[in-house]
């Protein structure tokens, strides 16, 4: 039967049952939104959600709606992306919520310490650089971890690669303690945000214990006297900004720490593929770059370690477009990365 055909049938089968169609277009809503609310439920359900009262979840089911609303148009949509979204934890905060909450790189570029800029980028003279590089695999990086709602985002960009250039280093992978640093980074602000730069700088001098020594706690509390040093870094620099070349040198040896623009519904659900924006090139995000490579499609990517838990994206990484047009690159990823020197 043609759909015509159906529908016409359809409407005669509603007509001979005496249904009013303005009660039929009225309860179709009606259904809809019942399962909208159903789909809240069982992601509250899912996520351990949980409102103080009615009005917050009225409130907080018009922000999921608009949401999924998003996520579901965007996949349906033939839009020739290369990556697909998922309503993840995120699905009832606003875009402000979420900013404050889970990201939280927040030192203006020209306050933030820069390192050895003085010294000559210490990779610059590299030629050998690898096609593709997978540091992961390579056993330098641990299991995703979860800033949860606090702003410390790069507390977990640096630990990242600091775990990362000791493991090279010394063939040990340490988890190191992100709380370290947020109670003991002074020149940051814990959880309202910070610079990984002033975390390398604090590593430097005091060294940094493990995770298990100094546990996560999603709060800054006072920093604990006497912590036992594990980890010691001699030093960090810049990887020189707008410079794609030399950031895949960098990358190429060790696991790098960068700052990124995460203001964007698309990056926020995030869940598979090469992620090629948009966003913006505000960086007000940390993550690690932990390696590179070319997917199968011939799209050149960085593959980044996040600080969302496993949960986000494939399995708390994003693969992100590398060799875009601009020089400050996608999400301004080339704008400030940094690295330890052991
Ligand atoms: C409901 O909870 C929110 C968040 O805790 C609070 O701001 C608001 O005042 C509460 N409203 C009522 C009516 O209790
Ligand atoms: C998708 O890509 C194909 C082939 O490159 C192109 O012909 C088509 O116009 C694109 N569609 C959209 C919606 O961009
Ligand atoms: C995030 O992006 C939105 C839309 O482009 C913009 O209005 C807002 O100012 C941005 N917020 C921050 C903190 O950069």
């Amino acid at each position: 039967m043609s759909s015509t055909l159906e529908n016409t049938f359809t409407l005669v089968v509603l007509l001979l049952l005496g249904t009013n169609l303005a009660s039929l277009a009225m309860s179709r809503r009606t259904l809809h939104e019942a399962a909208l609310v159903q789909a809240h439920e069982q992601w509250m359900a899912q996520y351990g959600r949980t409102y103080a009262n009615d009005s917050e979840k009225e409130m907080r089911l018009k922000i999921f709606k608009e949401n999924l609303h998003y996520v579901e148009s965007f996949n349906n949509e033939a839009n020739n992306k290369t990556y697909k979204l998922s309503l993840n934890r995120f699905a009832d905060y606003t875009n402000d919520e979420f900013l404050v909450y889970f990201t939280g790189n927040k030192i203006p570029i020209s306050t933030e310490s820069s390192g050895e800029e003085s010294k000559p980028f210490i990779y610059e003279s590299l030629t050998d650089v690898a096609d593709s590089v997978n540091w992961r695999d390579r056993g330098a990086v641990t299991p995703v971890k979860d800033q949860g709602s606090c702003g410390s985002c790069w507390a977990f960009s640096a630990v990242a690669a600091v775990e990362g250039i000791t493991q090279i280093k010394t063939g040990s992978l340490y988890s190191l303690s992100e709380q370290q640093l947020v109670d003991c980074v002074m020149k940051n602000d814990g959880c309202n945000g910070g610079s990984k730069n002033f975390a390398f700088e604090y590593i430097q001098n005091n060294g940094i214990t493990t995770e298990a020594n100094y546990p996560y706690q999603e709060q800054r509390y006072d920093c604990q006297a006497g912590t036992t040093s594990v980890v010691q870094i001699s030093g960090y620099q810049q990887v020189p900004p707008n410079n794609e070349e030399e950031r895949l040198k960098a990358v190429s040896v060790q696991p790098v720490s960068v700052s990124i623009d995460a203001n964007g519904t698309s990056f926020k659900y995030y869940k598979s593929g090469v992620f090629t924006g948009p966003c913006g090139t505000s960086p007000h995000h940390a993550v690690t770059f932990v390696g590179y490579g070319t997917a199968e499609d011939g799209t050149k990517y960085w593959l980044l370690k996040n600080s969302w838990g496993e949960d986000w994206g494939e399995n708390g990484f994003m693969r992100l477009e590398r060799y875009v047009a601009s020089p400050e690159g996608l999400c301004g990823i080339a704008i400030r990365p940094s690295f330890p020197i052991a």
